[in-house]
């Protein structure tokens, strides 16, 4: 395993350098054919992942656990509403404590200064399994699941539609990483920040990607390799959806959207879809989307991040 990322953290994809990132791409390809024929090794043989969940997941849960069971350890699933860190102990304290146990806390947490607390505070490796700023392991195998379709990804573009959040900022971070030029396309007022920006900017300087901000989605999608989306209300926002749905509408892809774009673009969701909002039924059940592709290839990362760091 490679020794620069032995006992990282895996916070945000702007932490890693473009060659860690394809290490983890290097990675994740092995494990993923080896796992298609059979072959399981116990690289994290004996090894223990706890998981917080402040918020629900089906993805990140199950990838998570089954991945470390298949590397021969095992994943502990700590809800928020079964550990005292509901009834306030400190990020802090929980992670000084979980590192005397475990040998990686991965945390799906509201607020990323809580997965910055953790990383502080832990003596074991934090994998961030989304924040209301960044998702990484998401973008790294959407990014990986691009790979695969188109062999390289350097001057790829990808167009991203609907909401800047989580997912969207972590896209830009992978698409700054690896070369890949990036849309985003969101109404006024909700697009990336300008901590994102900088990053993109710093992050793309050696890459050579370039970012596109834009409110047309007719406009965005026209050469658009790969077109992205996500929902217009990320957890925490549920009290917003309804007020989201009007604001969003004309960005919702649908067959007439698609139409706009090239007939090789493929189309990726992060998942759980709200189908009939941000994407149709014809659109994500088309031949062009790859999103189950995607969900599967957040185990093969998952792993490949876990083995790299915790081994
Ligand atoms: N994409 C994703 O993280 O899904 P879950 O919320 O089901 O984990
Ligand atoms: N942006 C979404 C992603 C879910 C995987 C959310 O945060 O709810």
């Amino acid at each position: 395993m490679a020794e620069s990322l032995r006992g990282r953290h895996f916070v945000s994809i702007h932490d890693y350098s473009s060659e860690e990132i394809q290490l983890i791409f290097d990675l994740m390809r092995t494990l993923k054919a080896e796992e298609r024929i059979g072959i399981r090794k116990p690289i994290l043989k004996d090894k223990n992942l706890a998981m917080i969940f402040q918020k629900s997941s089906t993805r990140t849960r199950v990838s998570f656990e089954i991945g470390m069971n298949q590397m021969g350890g095992k994943a502990l699933f700590l809800s928020n509403n079964d550990i005292q860190l509901n009834r306030g102990e400190t990020i802090a304290d929980t992670a000084r404590v979980l590192s005397r146990y475990v040998d990686g806390i991965m945390a799906r947490v509201f607020d990323h200064q809580d997965i910055l607390d953790l990383a502080e505070h832990s003596t074991v490796p934090v994998i961030n399994g989304l924040s209301d700023f960044l998702h990484p392991c998401q973008a790294v195998a959407d990014f990986y699941t691009m790979l695969e379709k188109r062999d390289q990804l350097k001057g790829l573009h990808l167009v991203y539609i609907g909401d800047s959040n989580n997912v969207s900022n972590s896209l830009m971070m992978a698409a700054a990483k690896t070369g890949v030029h990036i849309t985003i396309c969101s109404p006024g007022g909700h697009q990336p920040c300008e901590k994102i920006m900088k990053w993109f900017e710093d992050d793309s300087r050696s890459t050579g990607s370039t970012f596109y901000i834009t409110s047309d989605p007719t406009e965005a999608v026209k050469r658009a390799d790969f077109i992205y989306t996500d929902v217009w209300a990320s957890m925490g926002q549920e009290k917003e959806a309804e007020e989201r749905k009007n604001l969003f509408a004309p960005y919702q892809l649908n067959k007439d959207l698609m139409s706009k774009a090239p007939p090789h673009a493929l189309v990726l969701h992060c998942l759980p879809a709200h189908r009939g909002e941000e994407i149709t039924d014809e659109v994500i059940d088309s031949h062009q989307s790859i999103v189950f592709d995607e969900a599967e290839n957040r185990l093969h990362v998952q792993k490949a991040i876990m083995a790299l760091l915790m081994s």
